[in-house]
């Protein structure tokens, strides 16, 4: 696959989310990242399945729901509803059982299935398990809260581990790179493997969004053009 730029509207204007997707969209951007915080797994309360779906019908672009919340199986029919094409929800939340039941709902649904993992968690033999039934897997490079931190780099390993295990494998499971993305790691992240760039401050902290989701393009594809 090749290489997708998921603005994240977090990092936009909070006060006119429309207009934020509507930018990003008209950017060029492949999917809108929408980050879901609960104040309780995250320290950090953003908007929920209501806006996602009042949100839905300006924009024709996939919907990429990243549930940072700590009862996820408690609110996903709403979240499918809202109209969410891609559900990732945490590892940190999950057992392999209520995970079972999750992806079941999402693919009784129509709706792609994946797991976010923080800086800090090892990927989980249950999940290496389960990878195949992933569309995709978010390696988070910062703690989830809020944008505009500093990228981690140490988990760079970790990514490059999981992409050895897909390809070895051979599965489709996509790696998404989320947390301080910008011009400066995007070489490296897509070296390691990840093939759907979120960005929040490197795309709405720029005056011109098209040229933010180009370049980030740009610095990446050389690392996927060696392979
Ligand atoms: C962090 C979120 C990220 C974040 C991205 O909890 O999951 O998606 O908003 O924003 P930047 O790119 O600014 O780190
Ligand atoms: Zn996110």
């Amino acid at each position: 696959m090749t290489l997708k730029v998921a603005p994240s509207i977090l990092a936009g204007d909070l006060g006119d989310l429309r207009k934020e997707v509507e930018r990003a969209e008209n950017g060029g951007a492949d999917l809108i990242h929408l980050d879901v915080m609960d104040g309780h797994f995250a320290p950090n309360i953003t908007f929920g399945p209501g806006t996602i779906k009042a949100l839905r019908k300006y924009s024709k672009l996939p919907f990429d729901a990243h549930l940072m919340i700590s009862d996820p199986l408690r609110y996903l029919d709403r979240f499918i509803d809202a109209g969410c094409d891609i559900i990732s929800v945490h590892v940190e939340v999950c057992t392999e059982k209520t995970f079972d039941e999750i992806i079941k709902k999402l693919n009784t649904n129509g709706v792609r299935a994946g797991i976010a993992i923080n800086p800090n968690t090892e990927i989980l033999d249950w999940v290496i398990k389960n990878l195949n039934s992933l569309y995709l897997l978010n390696v988070m490079s910062v703690q989830p809260g809020f944008s505009g931190q500093k990228f981690m780099q140490e988990v760079l390993p970790k990514m490059k581990k999981i992409d050895h295990i897909i390809h070895e494998k051979d599965f489709d499971t996509i790696i998404e790179a989320d947390g301080g993305v910008d011009t400066s790691n995007v070489y490296d992240l897509a070296r390691m493997g990840a093939r759907i760039l979120v960005a929040g401050s490197a795309v709405y902290g720029k005056p011109y969004t098209s040229k933010a989701i180009k370049e980030l393009k740009e610095k990446a594809l050389p690392a996927i053009k060696r392979i």
